[in-house]
């Protein structure tokens, strides 16, 4: 296994590893039938910061990537990912039911956010700051690689001098990820009880967590 750079002959491949590990670690297509508007969420990264971008790559394969934003401070991306989500509202009524239903409800729960009326709105990430996006396909998993392009992010981000990132995760009650960002040195800065996946596990008491890591201190 090799972690390297981003090309942008990765992009379908990386589009492809989004929609597989896009419904907390397993496949959107439970949840939608093509993967149209699902990439949209990450043209920022692909377009305007491909060089904070790191993959896994085994046999000529890309198994896992890395998004970084190394400064979230104009909140560029986040702007774009509210745009996305208008549009692909509109766009999915072009599409089948499922997809339909899928957007109806992200625009729902934006909505809910933005207006002050969920508990996502308490959620707090450290101000000027770095953040990141990890997801490994489920044969790369568990065998230290997605340390290894942590670390690999973490030597690029201290050499841009950036000083603190974050990374939002879901944490889930049975399958929790959580041991993987406090083993790699990261701490709670904040979380919330989310309700983004009610429709889909209506059973289950997800939250919204804020890893961050002081770079300045390893
Ligand atoms: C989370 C993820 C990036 C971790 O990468 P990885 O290569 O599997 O993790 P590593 O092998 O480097 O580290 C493994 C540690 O993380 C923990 N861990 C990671 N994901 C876990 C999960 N879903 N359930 C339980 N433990 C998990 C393990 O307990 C292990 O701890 P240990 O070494 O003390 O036993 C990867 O498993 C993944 O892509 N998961 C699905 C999507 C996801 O959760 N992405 C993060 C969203 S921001």
């Amino acid at each position: 296994m090799l972690v390297r750079k981003y090309r942008t002959s990765d992009r379908k491949q990386v589009e492809d590893i989004h929609f597989e590990t896009g419904f907390l670690g397993s496949s959107m297509s439970r949840l939608l039938s093509n993967n149209l508007l699902w990439k949209k969420n990450i043209t920022y990264y692909l377009e305007k910061e491909s060089e904070s971008i790191f993959v896994l790559e085994n046999k000529n394969k890309v198994v896992g990537y890395l998004f970084g934003c190394l400064n979230d401070a104009n909140n560029n991306e986040t702007r774009s990912f509210v745009l996305h989500t208008l549009k692909n509202l509109m766009l999915s009524l072009f599409l089948p039911r499922k997809d339909k239903v899928f957007w109806r409800n992200q625009f729902m729960t934006l909505l809910h956010t933005l207006t002050g009326n969920s508990e996502e709105m308490n959620f707090k990430t450290p101000k000027n700051a770095g953040h990141i996006h990890i997801n490994l396909l489920p044969l790369a998993r568990g065998r230290n690689l997605g340390t290894k392009l942590l670390k690999e992010f973490e030597n690029y981000a201290k050499k841009k001098r950036i000083k603190l990132i974050h990374a939002d995760s879901f944490r889930r009650p049975k399958k929790s990820n959580a041991q993987f960002w406090l083993k790699n040195g990261f701490t709670v800065y904040s979380e919330v009880k989310t309700s983004i996946w009610k429709n889909q596990l209506p059973d289950e008491q997800i939250d919204l967590v804020c890893y961050a890591k002081n770079l300045t201190l390893s």
